[in-house]
Parts: structure tokens; sequence; C-alpha cells
């Protein structure tokens, strides 16, 4: 059936699936067989980070402990994005298979789903179904049949930081904690979850894991680039006839993706978010990939009657918002940038002081504790710099124009 919150299913994710039948695979099939789909498939984190998930599984299986996690990264902060509350509402038996499917191969035998705190509503409704996968032998003991498989999933809301996305800051919040990211090394893969190795995965990457191991990896490597295998999930959402969720291969070009969704008159594409970074028309040949623009697949559009200045400032007031606080580049370096920004607004600015910021923006990017504060500089520099001739051709001359 036509699900109309999709606007394009492509063949990789949206491609025919019934649920159980991954976690009826693994009884013909061991762990290590599992791994060695993932990494014949060259699945990356959708999560934004691209991390090999074959990678993170492997280190996950290998760390000695008598318990292990795995976590559901279904926090979906980005300004922007929206694909992971589409599959867990319309598509949960990926999400939830693929969960088991990481069980198995790391050993975990407790999974828990971190739901962010504006996706309560569809509480009742998982919570429904992981019960119908308990009548079904597909939770609980001896899955499908599998001798000593025993497995289960659980689902904890998050309350509404952005940095909660961050895996480690994810993992204090579900422990009770603040969420604060933590120090790495050690990583979640050997000190994770009440200090157990546990494997933080995000809804579109889980989704991708169950298709790949019924159909394997060389099916999925078919899709996409060399670097950049399979598809992606794009949320489109701003100036555009047709906002929604798009399954595209990886090395889809920006104009492209405008032409399908419809965008008229495109001046700007943020792509990746508020973290990530805003294209001009003349980069719109650009493509969407590991080898040009890795993104988690939020994407906003913004047409010709955009003020550039004003779409800067929105996104440099949500990290001051954002910002945890614990390390200074983010906390300040944040603060000053929107001072800047702010400055820019009123035309009280010098060159020599944006520049400066701009250098500011590149320290935060290496010097920040988390990925926040290294990405937060993103818009601020791209904005800046391919809207240059609209931001300080408004009358924003400066106050000496040097
Ligand atoms: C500030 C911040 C927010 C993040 N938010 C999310 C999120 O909402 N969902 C997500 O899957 N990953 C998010 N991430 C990335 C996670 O830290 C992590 O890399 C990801 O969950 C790993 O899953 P993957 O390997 O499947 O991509 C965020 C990272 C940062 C720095
Ligand atoms: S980079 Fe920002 S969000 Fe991350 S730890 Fe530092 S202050 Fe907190």
């Amino acid at each position: 059936m036509e699900n109309k919150k999709i606007k394009r299913e492509g063949a990789v994710i949206f491609s025919e699936y019934k649920r159980g039948d991954s976690i009826n695979k693994l009884k013909e099939i061991s762990r290590d067989d599992v791994l060695f789909e993932l990494k014949e498939s060259g699945l990356k984190g959708r999560g934004g980070a691209g991390f090999p998930t074959s990678t993170k599984w492997m280190l996950t299986a290998a760390a000695k402990s008598d318990k292990k996690y795995i976590i559901c990264n279904a926090d979906e902060g980005e300004p922007g994005t929206f694909k992971d509350r589409v599959l867990l509402t319309d598509y949960p038996e990926l999400v939830f298979d693929g969960m088991v499917v990481g069980g198995f191969t790391i050993g975990a035998k407790e999974g828990i789903v971190y739901l962010r705190g504006e996706y309560e509503y569809m509480l009742a409704d998982l919570e429904l179904y992981l019960n119908n996968m308990r009548k079904d032998n597909l939770l609980g003991n001896n899955i499908a049949g599998i001798d000593g498989f025993n497995f289960d999933i659980r689902i904890q809301l998050g309350s509404g930081a952005y940095v909660c996305g961050e895996e480690t800051a994810l993992i204090e919040s579900l422990e009770g904690h603040r969420g604060e990211a933590r120090n790495r090394p050690p990583f979640p893969v050997n000190t994770g979850f009440m200090g157990h190795p546990t494997s933080v995965n995000n809804v579109e990457t889980l989704s991708a894991v169950t298709h790949i191991v019924l159909k394997g990896g060389s099916w999925f490597r078919q899709y996409g680039t060399n670097k950049s295998t399979g598809s992606k999930l794009f949320s489109v959402s701003g100036d555009c006839e047709k906002p929604g969720v798009y399954e595209l291969p990886w090395g889809t070009t920006i104009s492209e993706l405008l032409e399908k969704v419809e965008a008229k008159d495109t001046k700007a594409v943020q792509v990746g978010g508020a973290s990530g970074i805003c294209l001009n028309k003349e980069q719109f040949s650009r493509t969407l990939g590991y080898e040009d623009i890795a993104t988690g697949g939020s994407i906003i559009v913004f047409n010709k009657d955009r003020d550039m200045i004003h779409v800067l400032k929105n996104f440099m007031e949500f990290f001051v918002e954002e910002s945890c606080g614990q390390c200074t580049p983010c906390r300040i370096g944040n603060t000053k940038l929107l001072e800047g920004v702010e400055m820019i607004e009123k035309g009280e600015f010098t060159f020599r002081y944006i520049n400066e910021l701009k250098e500011l923006g590149k320290t935060m990017q290496v010097a920040s504790k988390c990925g926040l504060g290294q990405s937060s500089p993103n818009s601020f520099i791209s904005i800046l710099n391919n809207f240059s001739e609209e931001i300080f051709n408004q009358g924003n001359g400066g106050t000496n124009g040097k």
C-alpha cells in the first residue's frame, strides 16, 4: 500500500520485508556470518558520523563482559530530520528486527530504544508491537527456537536535549544522569551503558542491517557508490512542493534532489541540519555521499525570498541554547558566533572581526569535546562564505568596512 509520508520509496530500505524474516534467518547463520555480510555491505552508520557498522559490532562482540547492550538511538534531534520517526511509526519491524540481529551478533541480552521525548505519542503503539513480538517468540527466551538466544527490548524516553543524541551523552541520560558527553576513550564499545560494552546504532542503520542479513552484503553494495554503499533516507523540508522522506541512492546530486522535491527558485540548501553546511547555487552539482557531502539526511531548502542572515541567526540561537556548557570552546564560542551574527544584522562590525570569528569557529571544530561544538560552526562558516554578497551588501557594510 502506498505510504503518503514517503515521497519516494527506493530499492533498499523500503524493499519488501516481512516481520521476523531476518530473525528466522539467524537459525541458519552464525555471528561471524552476520559480521561478514555487514563488512561486505560497506554499511556506515546513518546517524551522521558514518562509522562502519561491521567494525562497531565486531568490537562490541569481541569485548569481554558478562553483560552487553545494543541501543537504538531514536533521539532524532537534528533540526530538519524526521525519517527515523517514519521508520518507527510505519516500519517498526525493520528497526526491532535489526536490534534482535544486533543482540545475537554482539552477544547482548538487552536492547534499549532511547526514544526522543517528543515522540512519546508513539510509545503505546511501540510497546504493543514489542508485546506481539514476545507472543510470537521473536523476543524473549530461545528466540525463533534458537537454543540459548535470549534477548528483549525496552523503550526509555529522553527528555528533549539535542546533545542527548550524542552517543555518550545518551548513555549518561539513560543511566539517569544529566545528559553530558563523556571523554572518549574509553569508547562505548568497551565501556558503555552501566560500564558494559554497548553498541549505539541509529534507527536507519538498524533498518538497513535487517535487509542486509536477509538479502546479503553484495545485494546492498550494488546500490550507491564505491565508498557510499546502499541508499540513504533524506528528510526534506522547506521551500519545495513535495517535502517528505525520500530514499535515494548515495551519489545523487543536490540538483537532482531539488528536481525530485519540486523546489523552485532555490537559493540555498542546508545539508545535514543546523550542524551541517549551507550550499549556494554554484554548489548544487555536488553529490550526497562520503566522497563529497556526508550527511545524516536532513535537507532544508531555502528559496530566493529567504534572508540568509536570519537563517544563520536561527541556527546559532539553537546552538547557544543546546550547548551543554561542559567545555569552553562550545559554551563561549557559540555565544561569540551568535553575537557576531547580531553585529552583522545591525551593521556594527568590522570584516577583520568577522574573519576572527571564522577562525574561532575553526578552533571550536578541533577543540570542542563532542560533536555538537565540533560541528556548530559549520553553518556560521559556510553561510558567511557562500552568501557573503547577500549578507554584506544588505546595508550591513560594517562600521569601518575593514
Ligand atoms: C550533538 C549530536 C547529536 C546527535 N544526535 C543523533 C541522533 O539524534 N540520532 C543518531 O542516530 N545519532 C545522533 N548523533 C550521532 C551519535 O553520536 C552516534 O554517532 C550514532 O548514534 C551512532 O549510530 P550509527 O553508527 O548507526 O550512525 C548525534 C551526535 C551529536 C554530536
Ligand atoms: S562540545 Fe558543547 S555540547 Fe559537547 S561537551 Fe562541549 S559544551 Fe557540551
